[in-house]
């Protein structure tokens, strides 16, 4: 089976081949000669990963998933959510984004927050959603050096270090993305005759 991952991250591209095993054929963007900029307009995770997904199988005719994560914060009301990668502005780096969020948070007691990520999958004529979601804290300040994005201030729940104080293994089992596409490969890998390409 041959599947496009509508990404141009090829961390991520990277990091579901591992899990995917020899029957499916994993394609990047780029594999498939997409190359312009899917740009993510909607305001859920849902919308957006249903965007990516329809724009790549009505324009490229092919099997695709696409993901979108969004860091929701109790204290703010869910927010940044589907903004997190814009939370302090256009153009900002991931760093900008921590020290907005260490801002915003400053003094507030409830830290609670959780990643989530949503796939849309569309696979032979049908649509399908995977939902992750890892719950934890918001720290005070950062801490560790590893991962990207949020790591160094998110804290899963149950764990004393932060997600950039994790391994990549360690942090992919208990990941809001690491369990949204561990659903999708079980998905992709059970018996069910109906959603089989028959390739
Ligand atoms: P995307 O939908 O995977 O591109 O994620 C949107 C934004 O959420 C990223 O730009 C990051 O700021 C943040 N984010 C997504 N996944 C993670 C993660 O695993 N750790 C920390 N931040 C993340």
């Amino acid at each position: 089976m041959k599947l496009v991952f509508a990404t141009n991250n090829k961390d991520k591209v990277k990091e579901i081949k591992a899990l995917l095993g020899d029957n499916i054929e994993l394609l990047s963007l780029k594999d498939i000669g997409c190359t312009e900029d899917i740009e993510e307009t909607e305001n859920t995770l849902e919308g957006n990963a249903k965007l990516k997904v329809d724009y790549v199988t009505r324009k490229y005719g092919v099997n695709c998933f696409a993901d979108d994560t969004g860091l929701e914060v109790d204290a703010l009301d869910g927010s940044p959510g589907v903004y997190s990668a814009r939370y302090a502005g256009e153009n900002v780096t991931y760093e900008d984004n921590v020290q907005k969020m260490l801002g915003e948070m400053r003094g507030r007691t409830n830290r609670k927050a959780q990643f989530r990520t949503v796939i849309a999958l569309n696979l032979n004529k049908e649509q399908y959603l995977f939902e992750g979601i890892c719950a934890g804290e918001i720290l005070e300040s950062t801490k560790g050096s590893s991962g990207f994005g949020y790591d160094p201030i998110f804290k899963p729940k149950g764990f004393n270090e932060s997600f950039a104080e994790m391994s990549l293994a360690q942090k992919g089992k208990i990941s809001h993305r690491g369990l949204a596409m561990k659903k999708l490969i079980d998905f992709l890998y059970s018996p069910d005759d109906s959603k089989s390409p028959g390739e």
